[in-house]
């Protein structure tokens, strides 16, 4: 039997994902939401989020059951341990806190009740927990969402919430816990009615797929300052030919060299995933845009390296990998991170 009664969740990330999340996961009435906040924190705490979203409808000045700034300390806070701990936030290996020491303060090494949920993007996200917290169950949050943070604590959802919830492997755990815990969620995230939550068994296959657009559209649209719809407008269609569709194809390749057999026509299906005239700005674009870090580690480089480790040949995927290094490069030297030799003249 799966528990009715609330349980605590933890959000950690709150913007145009995570703030739908614990709207829904509230509505539901089977969670209890702590939301921290960082950049939008002053906005939402003083006037709330205002929603516009096309499940829930316009909500104004909605706050979760708590919102803070800083990540709960189970020890110094004397708080209860978490049923749920949501982790929403960018996933940037590259760029530190790691997640791992991002969450630590409210998720101890040796943790068994906490089911962490790891609602980002990318491949292996979940290895490094397997060394920092062995015994929690970790699960894979896929969201298909379209919704856009406009200004601090203004969310825009275009797009219906569609979250694939799913157990990552855990040697040091039963296959049952995970999937349990996957069972559980789902049903809490869909109790509002508001949103479709499924359980999925295969998410190694879920993440692969997602990956034929993320590896492709997002670093070649933030690379090239493109939208979607204009990229495949560019040059009447040859960019897509000539990047788009052999990237896509290498990635196909190493999923399949990794045992992840995707069906013919998804490469298809992601060249055309949404109309051209929705102009839409994958999160990569976005992030580039605003002048923040991008996630090229978890999108690129995990299937990059994989794939090269079975023998596939990614020469288009390894040629993102690197100009997406570079553009990670010139971000940090904005933000001042980085220190270059003095011109010479
Ligand atoms: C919790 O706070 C205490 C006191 O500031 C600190 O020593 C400890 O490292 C914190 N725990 C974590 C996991 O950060």
């Amino acid at each position: 039997m799966i528990e009715a009664q609330k349980k605590t969740v933890l959000i950690i990330g709150g913007g145009a994902v995570g703030a739908i999340a614990a709207l829904n996961l509230e509505v539901g009435g089977l969670a209890e939401v702590t939301l921290v906040l960082r950049s939008n924190y002053d906005a939402v705490n003083t006037h709330g989020f205002d929603i516009k979203s096309c499940d829930h409808g316009q909500v104004q000045g909605w706050k979760a059951s708590r919102v803070r700034n800083t990540i709960p300390n189970l020890t110094t806070e004397s708080l209860p341990p978490y049923g749920y701990i949501l982790l929403c936030t960018k996933n940037i290996p590259d760029i530190p806190p790691t997640p791992a020491s991002l969450v630590a303060p409210a998720l101890p090494p040796s943790n068994t009740h906490t089911v962490l949920i790891l609602l980002q993007n990318g491949l292996h996200i979940h290895k490094p927990f397997l060394a920092s917290h062995p015994t929690t169950p970790v699960l894979s949050g896929i969201s298909m969402i379209g919704s856009e943070e406009t200004a601090p604590g203004k969310i825009i959802q275009d797009d219906p919430d569609r979250l694939l919830i799913g157990a990552f492997p855990n040697p040091n755990l039963g296959e049952d816990a995970g999937s349990a815990a996957a069972q559980d969620f789902a049903r809490r995230y869909s109790a509002g009615g508001k949103t479709s939550c499924r359980v999925s068994g295969d998410v190694l296959h879920d993440r692969w797929r997602k990956l034929v657009y993320n590896a492709v559209l997002n670093p070649v649209c933030a690379i090239l300052g493109l939208d979607t719809g204009r990229l495949r407008l560019a040059g009447g269609g040859e960019v897509v030919e000539g990047v788009v569709r052999p990237a896509m194809r290498e990635v196909v390749r190493a999923a399949g060299a990794c045992g992840v057999q995707l069906e013919e026509g998804v490469v298809e299906e992601m060249v055309e995933a949404e109309p051209v005239e929705s102009y839409l700005s994958p999160s990569m674009l976005a992030d580039v845009r605003k002048g923040n870090f991008i996630e090229y580690e978890n999108l690129l480089g995990e299937p990059l390296r994989e794939g090269k480790e079975k023998g596939v040949e990614m020469p288009t995927i390894e040629m993102l990998y690197y100009m997406a290094k570079a553009v990670q490069w010139r971000t940090a030297e904005r933000k001042g991170l980085v220190e270059i030799p003095a011109k010479k003249v």
